[in-house]
């Protein structure tokens, strides 16, 4: 069967854990070049030196995504060694938590520049290149957030939804261009960052059943989201544009 991501060269911010290492993965596995950029050294070159010895193409870059000139500096570096990126994926966060009365101004701003800002920076960057070369697909990470009032994480939920308008302006705008730009919408997927938001609470295994509960197929695990990104990545997905993604184990049915 044909690679889904032949002749596709992908750049996945956040890609040293997580769903952005899994999707690393799976596009190096599907046929893509790979360049994982993120502020994690240690396991950023874990990832793509996994990924170069099962046989596939991955570089990584050292890459805070909130600050401009790290990003044209790892702009430069995959456009010389991979060649004009075709897919971008905006996959990058943290996840503030505590109600609004409780979290720091400084708690508010990191969290918009690594959500939200970074979209905007990353793009800005990325998009030149993609047109140059005849268009692409931006994927973007939003989440259920996006959707649902969560009452522990304001910052959080609102600049995912953020990320879902963001989105839709700039899959208007660069259409005509032939870039496709979607949000992705997970649940509740079982990685370090939802560990760590575990270890925060009280009372971790209550946290969790109540969180597994309110997903009608329980939390996800990183390679569901994996898949889900791979498709907007390739061309299967070439008529889809603007659209948040869900993939949230039916949250959003209830
Ligand atoms: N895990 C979930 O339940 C869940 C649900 C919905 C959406 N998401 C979103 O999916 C994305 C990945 O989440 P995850 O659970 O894999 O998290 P994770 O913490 O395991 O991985 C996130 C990666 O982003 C990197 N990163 C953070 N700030 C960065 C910065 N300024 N510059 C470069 N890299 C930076 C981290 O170093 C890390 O490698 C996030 O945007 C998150 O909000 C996660």
């Amino acid at each position: 069967m044909a690679h889904r991501l032949a002749n596709k060269i992908a750049i996945i911010t956040g890609g040293a854990r997580g769903i952005g290492a899994k999707s690393a993965e799976l596009f190096a596995a599907e046929g893509a070049a790979v360049a994982v950029w993120d502020m994690n050294v240690a396991r950023g070159e874990e990832t793509t030196q996994l990924i170069n010895a099962q046989g596939g193409t991955a570089v990584f870059c050292a890459c805070d995504v909130t600050d401009a000139s790290q990003i044209v500096a790892a702009t430069q570096r995959v456009s010389s060694e991979l060649g004009s990126p075709n897919v971008l994926f905006n996959n990058a966060g943290i996840a503030v938590v505590g109600e609004l009365e409780e979290i720091t101004e400084a708690e508010w701003d990191r969290q918009y520049a690594v959500n939200v800002k970074s979209i905007y920076l990353v793009s800005r960057a990325i998009i030149p290149l993609m047109r140059a070369a005849g268009g692409g697909s931006i994927i973007n990470m939003a989440s259920e957030s996006a959707f649902v009032g969560f009452p522990m994480h304001p910052a959080y939920t609102s600049s995912k939804a953020a990320v879902v308008h963001l989105s839709r302006s700039m899959a208007v705008r660069y259409a005509e261009d032939n870039i496709r730009v979607n949000s992705l919408c997970p649940g509740t997927i079982n990685t370090e960052l939802y560990q760590e938001f575990l270890s925060q609470q009280d009372d971790p295994d209550a946290v969790n059943s109540e969180i597994v509960d309110l997903h009608p197929l329980g939390i996800g695990e990183p390679v569901d989201i994996a898949w889900a990104a791979v498709y907007l990545a390739s061309d299967e997905s070439r008529y889809m544009t603007g659209a948040p993604m869900l993939v949230e184990g039916g949250i959003l049915s209830l």
